[in-house]
């Protein structure tokens, strides 16, 4: 009898490495750290030096790297951060000619070695990667869902526990619609511990605040010459916990909309409840008029992007 899960992680990079370590931290099953065969010694090295550290740590997980799909058969998750990711001065939109391939090498894949597993897509411009591995493995999209949302409102919260003096701990924020510069910071649903942000904090500190959030990933690309992995693996990690622990937790996440907000066919950062059954619900929150305005231009933009990846067929 199989009692450990098994977590697939898709990409051995800087996220990959950062979600193999959480994921043993925090004892979520049997990790496989996968890279394209030209890279699956990176893949084992990372392995091996996690699994030494769980005998310094103490954690129980069994780590393994590899370069064949056929490692990953049977996983419960599967995280994908296969591509690459961004330099200064690109998009995320930038990435997808160069990433739109690796996502359908790694949908056959997926579809073909791990047709149980709930999915998490990390990879680059992220509304539209997680609609083509939808798209391409035919999955149900209750299990197929895109990590975003958690790490832009991690952005928000920092930014706005930093200008209230208050800590990080006690701020709840929500930033939805795609994962690009046009994302949508949903002030009535910011609190820090239950008092609304803007009571708090003055509007012009607010303005910046959210214009900060929104170039939030960039500005770390900015600094490293490559993107962010602490908080994003981070992000991801809460999503597949809550799905393997049946947490229930409501969480904002990239999911497939079957006219949820008024939108059909794509995928788009909405409040998440995540457990057992995958995405179990999409809570469907009453926006103001200026949020409304803002999500219509944001999946303006996703759309914009879904709409090459779909003539790229
Ligand atoms: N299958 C599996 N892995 C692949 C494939 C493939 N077809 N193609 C590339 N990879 C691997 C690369 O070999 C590399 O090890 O994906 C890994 C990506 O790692 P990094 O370059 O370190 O990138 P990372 O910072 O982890 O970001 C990955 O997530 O946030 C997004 O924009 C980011 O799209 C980027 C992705």
């Amino acid at each position: 009898m199989k009692t450990r899960k098994k977590i697939s992680l898709i990409g051995a990079g800087n996220i990959g490495g950062e979600l193999a370590a959480l994921c043993a931290r925090k004892e979520l099953g049997d990790v496989v750290l996968f890279d394209i065969p030209s890279r699956a010694g990176v893949a084992k090295g990372k392995a091996l030096d996690l699994e030494q550290n769980g005998a310094i740590l103490g954690y129980d997980a069994k780590i393994s790297g590899t370069g064949d799909w056929a490692d990953c058969a049977g996983s419960d998750v599967l995280i994908i951060t296969a591509g690459i990711p961004r330099k200064p001065g690109q998009s995320r939109d930038d990435l997808v000619a160069t990433n739109l391939p690796i996502i359908r090498d790694v949908a056959d894949n997926a579809k073909k070695h791990c047709p149980e597993a709930f999915v998490i897509v990390i990879s680059n411009p992220l509304d539209a990667m997680v609609y083509e591995f939808m798209r391409k493995t035919g999955f149900d999209s209750k299990k197929v869902v895109g990590m975003a949302g958690v790490l832009d409102s991690a952005r928000f919260s920092l930014f706005l526990a930093r200008e209230a003096n208050a800590s990080v701990k006690d701020v709840r924020a929500m930033v939805l619609g795609g994962h690009g510069d046009d994302m949508v910071p949903i002030l009535s649903a910011c609190t820090i511990n239950g008092v609304p942000a803007s009571q708090l904090i003055g509007k012009e500190a607010l303005d910046a605040i959210i214009k900060r959030t929104r170039g939030g990933g960039g500005e770390i690309v900015q600094l490293m010459g490559t993107s962010a992995y602490y908080a994003p693996a981070s992000s991801a990690v809460a999503m597949a916990e809550s799905y393997l622990l049946d947490q229930k937790r409501l969480l904002p996440c990239a999911a497939y909309l079957t006219g949820e907000y008024g939108y059909n066919d794509m995928y788009m950062g909405v409040p998440v409840v995540i457990g057992a059954g995958g995405v179990e619900k999409i809570l469907q929150l009453e926006l103001t008029e200026d949020e409304k305005a803002m999500l219509a231009k944001s999946a303006k933009s996703v759309q914009s992007v879904v709409d090459v990846v779909k003539k790229a067929v």
